[in-house]
């Protein structure tokens, strides 16, 4: 089965995603990641987004590879491997973060990744997160879910997330970072974030993480998943 789930930044989609394939046994596919790490090997290897005979090859010579892992806690999560180096960490840092909404913008690289997710999906039940899953990639996938929140409400939990980490900010400047990315994502040339056709649409403005956790499950369940 693949589960496709799109929506925008703050609406609880990785951690959601992380549970489901847990507790009920699907690949999860992290492909804000895949963005990432494109972004990062640009970085390193100083490429401008105008070169793109040089981002082609750098494509074609990428490997992006995930690995199940639990931290002290026993919580789950998921290491990250660009060309076998493990990126997990860096591809969070806000070097990275400022550059890859422009970068996920470029058709050449949304093309390349495109292809490597609909190959992952191959032989296994999949969970896949992103902003043009449910459009784009698996436009077929048997559960398509778009996950909502208000902008006000991502950018509270954006925001107690970043001073849990020590960084210094405001409340109001993490909003208005979430409006920027929400007007990049749902105006980028190809592969806009939108509502696909036949998607269940979850609001979780007012929900926790365990009660969206089980209105995806039902949902999944309804399509006739069996659980392990
Ligand atoms: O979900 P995230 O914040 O890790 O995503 C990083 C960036 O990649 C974000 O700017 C949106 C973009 N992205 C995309 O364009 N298409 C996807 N399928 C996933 C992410």
């Amino acid at each position: 089965m693949i589960v496709a789930i799109d929506g925008p930044a703050g609406t609880g989609k990785g951690t959601v995603s992380k549970l489901i394939a847990q507790r009920m046994n699907f690949t999860y596919i992290d492909t804000g990641a895949m963005y990432r790490c494109i972004t990062l090997k640009m970085i390193r290897n100083n490429i401008e987004i105008t070169e793109l005979g040089k981002i082609q090859e750098l494509l074609n010579n990428t490997s992006i590879d995930f690995e199940n892992a639990f931290d002290d806690e026993g919580n789950y999560f998921q290491k990250v491997f660009l060309d076998g180096e493990d990126v997990t960490e860096e591809i969070r840092t806000p070097k990275v973060n400022e550059r890859v909404s422009p970068y996920s913008n470029e058709p050449i690289i949304r093309s390349h990744l495109v292809k490597m997710q609909k190959e992952y999906a191959s032989s296994k039940d999949i969970i896949m997160e992103g902003r043009d899953i449910t459009t784009v990639v698996f436009p077929d996938a048997e559960v398509k879910i778009y996950l909502d929140a208000t902008p006000e409400e991502r950018a509270n939990r954006r925001y107690k997330e970043l001073v849990a980490k020590g960084v210094e900010t405001t409340y109001e400047e993490t909003l208005e970072a979430i409006n920027k990315r929400d007007y990049n994502d749902r105006t980028k040339p190809v592969g806009a974030l939108k509502i696909a056709e036949g998607a269940t649409i979850v609001d979780t403005t007012t929900l926790t993480i365990e009660e969206v956790y089980e209105s995806l499950r039902k949902i999944i369940l309804e399509h006739g998943y069996i659980e392990p």
